[in-house]
């Protein structure tokens, strides 16, 4: 369906074409004096100069032309040319209905739906899932949903940070814990022990041990880097130990994300990339596109309109080794030659942002990506505690994703069980689900790029700008819907035929955006865009229900109305926290 806007805005084009203008003045918006109007038209005044005309003549030129609108029930010429318009409440309603007979609800989904790829998530291997994860997790979760459901063909790529210095240090402090293991045996011959020769435990205890060794050790470092470099060039045993610590952590980070209801499409990484690294860095090479500089292999990415140095991307150290940049290309190759997407996303700490602009321009420039592929940069700010510092524990550590979905959780299940007498186990269940919606919507109702302060206290409010206050009004409305049909009617296929007052018209008029919305935080990759929307939705549908009995109310015929309204209103609640990726309770 069109967005209501450009109905409106079309209706005014064909009254300043009759009354003699371009068209192209006819741009409307939604009103910024509400107490005035619903939506207005500036073109007046912008057209003042081409016509040499008073605006408000010409205003009222236009507002002559459309008496007879059926579009509109007020339209005025108001100093110095506006044109102040208030909507037909049948127009509304009209276009209400076909919202609700469209199973899309009135979204344009593409006309020619494209391959996406959004890289997000991004875990390291061996290292514990720690809040920083979180943002990526959450953000890209939610920029998948929303192309899905712009019709696009969506794969989401964890791409684990699993090749890594962080594996060499695991092998090495493994070596020394268990120097008799097979895996460390010189001419081991045959296979490797099937089962993985530590805990999930006892791996995150291993990585920061090992970690911290390297830090105070030169010798302990050069081990594992040693390590690393054997890892990476096919040792036999060190692989095998890398295959179990991959077991052991993927099963975990199953677990985790799946908590999180962040599911992905594929489970690559940067290991995957390597097969693709010896072949590329060759024609890089022949082909010119790389050089030597100061011992490294680089690619040149200034661009002559660049008012910044830009350095050069590295795609081999002096000693050989890889970096971050090559696996990131090398990734590229394999996913032209796997998916041929029109557009990959990456959702990353935006302090990863010249990296990103390295890799891009030389995926371009080296005829990596074909020059239409559309390679985007999603980068997000860092996630405060309430001292403005990033999020750490009460000791001051670092915190750990399942920690905090724990607390969040804690704290939810106390402020359900306070006020209601469910049983445990239902409360246990609902504290998990609107806890869900607590971190989900305290993060993507802030514009991505931005820092945000993690306040647990007003995070898990049912009141303000939370996602427990959207989930208590999408329950309130299942909850008067449960008890209309309880009275044996049913709630399905009614339509809007009457509006009778001014906070149902106002809801209404909310309403009508969905489509608008889901389109523009598509386009501007801003999940925070729907928050904001449906927060309006929310207070809209709140204030309603407090000056409207609906179940109380004798004529069928209003009542009708109203509960159509209601369904709306639930369906396009749920539609938007589902892209947002959470979901409601029956009951809370
Ligand atoms: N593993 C990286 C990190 O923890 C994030 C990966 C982002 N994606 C990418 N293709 N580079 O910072």
């Amino acid at each position: 369906m069109k967005r209501i806007i450009d109905l409106i805005t079309e209706e005014l084009a064909e009254a300043f074409e009759q009354a003699g203008y371009d068209r192209a003045y006819a741009k409307v918006t939604l009103s910024n004096r509400p107490d005035l109007c619903e939506y207005q038209c500036n073109g007046a005044m912008a057209g003042a100069k081409a016509y040499k005309k008073a605006p408000l003549m010409i205003a009222e030129d236009v507002v002559s032309k459309l008496e007879n609108s059926q579009c509109f029930e007020e339209v005025s010429a108001v100093k110095p040319g506006f044109i102040n318009l208030k909507i037909k409440k049948e127009y509304v309603a009209e276009y209400l209905n076909q919202m609700l007979a469209d199973e899309k609800m009135g979204l344009e989904t593409a006309k020619e739906p494209q391959t996406i790829v959004v890289d997000y998530g991004g875990p390291n291997v061996a290292k514990p899932l720690h809040v920083g994860h979180l943002r990526s997790a959450i953000i890209g979760e939610s920029i998948k949903r929303i192309a899905r459901k712009m019709g696009h063909q969506v794969l989401g790529d964890i791409h684990l940070g699993d090749w890594g210095y962080q594996m060499g240090l695991i092998i090495t402090e493994l070596r020394i814990r268990k120097p008799d293991l097979p895996y460390f045996e010189e001419d081991h011959q045959g296979e490797y022990p099937e089962e993985a020769p530590f805990t999930i435990g006892e791996l995150e205890e291993i990585y920061p041990t090992a970690s911290s060794k390297a830090k105070e050790d030169e010798e302990y470092r050069k081990e594992a880097l040693q390590a690393t470099y054997l890892l990476q060039n096919g040792h036999k045993g060190y692989r095998a130990v890398w295959n179990h610590i991959m077991n052991v952590s993927v099963a975990d980070l199953k677990k985790n994300y799946e908590r999180l209801n962040v599911h992905f499409d594929l489970w690559k990484g940067e290991a995957d990339a390597q097969a693709y690294i010896p072949d590329m860095i060759e024609w890089m090479k022949k082909d010119g596109y790389a050089h030597i500089d100061e011992g490294a292999l680089v690619i040149d990415v200034q661009e002559e309109t660049d008012t910044k140095d830009i350095p050069p991307c590295m795609i081999q150290k002096s000693d050989g080794a890889s970096l971050y940049g090559t696996t990131d290309l090398a990734t590229l190759i394999q996913r032209e030659q796997d998916y041929k997407p029109a557009r990959i996303i990456y959702v990353a700490d935006k302090r990863q942002d010249l990296h990103f602009l390295q890799v891009f321009r030389a995926a371009k420039k080296t005829g990596i990506v074909p020059a239409k592929t559309e390679l985007k940069f999603l980068g997000f700010g860092t996630m405060n505690g309430k001292d403005g510092k990033p999020f750490k524990t009460r000791e001051g550590g670092v915190m750990r994703l399942e920690n905090l979905i724990g607390e969040i959780e804690e704290e939810m299940y106390e402020k359900i069980a306070e006020n209601r007498t469910v049983a445990e186990e239902e409360a246990k269940e609902t504290a998990k689900i609107v806890g869900m919606s607590a971190i989900k919507y305290g993060d993507l109702s802030n514009q991505a790029a931005k820092d945000y302060v993690f306040d647990v206290d007003r995070f898990t409010s049912f009141e303000g700008n939370t996602g427990p206050y959207i989930l208590y009004t999408i329950v309130r409305i299942k909850s008067i819907l449960n008890k209309y049909q309880a009275g044996g009617k049913t709630a399905e296929g009614t339509r809007m035929d009457v509006v009778c007052n001014e906070s149902e018209k106002a809801l209404m008029l909310e309403a009508v955006k969905y489509n608008e919305v889901i389109e523009t935080a598509f386009e501007e990759l801003a999940p925070h865009k729907i928050c904001a929307f449906i927060y309006d939705l929310a207070n809209a549908f709140n204030r309603f229900y407090h000056e409207t009995k609906i179940l109380a109310e004798e004529d069928e015929r209003k009542q009708k109305s109203y509960i159509a309204l209601l369904v709306l209103t639930k369906q396009i609640l749920e539609n938007c926290i589902n892209v947002l990726g959470f979901e409601a309770p029956e009951r809370m």
